[in-house]
């Protein structure tokens, strides 16, 4: 039987060749992002891979989730992936927060993977795999965290990690697998120009992972290389 992912922000970036790994594996592949009508790159796949199919998703717009749940309404879904994250300012320091900024951030990065995932949860559930994945990041890891600044991005990566602990508790009695990974750094808008890794390889090492897991995984944090990070 043919598996199914769900990827947001599938537009651009680690996202997007996410969705090229899924589509490579004859996966069906739902790849989200804000305006399908400019994702030119995501065009291009659903040209060559009929299995990807393009949903528009805000993830931070409630009516855009109660309209995505209608639509893939009764269809399993293997693997949920929430992707999609900004970083905020580029001025994070100690002491110029910009507190409309951290709001918006904490919508997008932290709040909106638990409304989409306390909205498609039936549809995970009824899949073989039951794999809820949220892209957090090692900037997010309390353990990790000695060199202090970006305050926005990094409370809301370390709270987005906190509710998929809870994700992992609440939902294992249904058989949902729960995890956070992180991408390593990656040549992408956000990672910018200097980054260490391509994403299409991160995308390649984390499409791997993910088809390895196992219910023993619940409630931990990866790396993309595949190791435990300290929370
Ligand atoms: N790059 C790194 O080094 C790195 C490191 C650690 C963690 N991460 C995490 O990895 C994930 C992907 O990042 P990336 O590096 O691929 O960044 P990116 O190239 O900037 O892509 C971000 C994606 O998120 C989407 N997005 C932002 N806000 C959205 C919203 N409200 N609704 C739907 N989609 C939205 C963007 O869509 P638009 O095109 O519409 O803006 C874009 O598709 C993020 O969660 C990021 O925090 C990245």
């Amino acid at each position: 039987m043919t598996e199914t992912i769900l990827i947001t922000g599938a537009n651009r970036g680690i996202g997007l060749e996410l969705a090229h790994c899924f589509s490579r594996m004859e996966w069906q592949v739902f790849a989200c992002c804000r305006q399908p009508e400019s994702a030119a790159a995501l065009v291009a796949l659903e040209r060559d891979y009929p299995q990807l199919v393009t949903l528009p998703l805000d993830v931070s717009a409630a009516d855009q989730i109660t309209a995505l749940v209608q639509q893939l309404k009764q269809h399993p879904i293997d693997i949920l992936f929430h992707n999609a994250g900004i970083f905020g300012p580029k001025n994070q320091a100690f002491g110029e927060v910009d507190e409309a900024w951290w709001l918006e951030t904490f919508r997008i990065n932290t709040i909106a993977p638990l409304k989409l995932t306390e909205a498609l949860v039936e549809n995970v559930a009824a899949s073989q795999r039951r794999i809820v994945a949220a892209m957090g990041s090692q900037l997010g890891s309390l353990a990790d965290n000695t060199s202090g600044g970006s305050y926005i991005y990094r409370s809301s990566k370390a709270a987005l990690h906190m509710v998929v602990r809870s994700l992992a508790a609440d939902l294992a009695p249904r058989g949902i697998t729960s995890v956070v990974f992180h991408p390593g750094w990656v040549k992408t808008r956000m990672g910018g120009a200097g980054a260490q890794t391509e994403a299409a390889h991160s995308a390649d090492a984390l499409s791997r992972l993910l088809c390895q897991l196992a219910p023993a995984d619940n409630g931990k944090f990866f790396s993309w290389k595949g190791h435990e990070i300290p929370w």
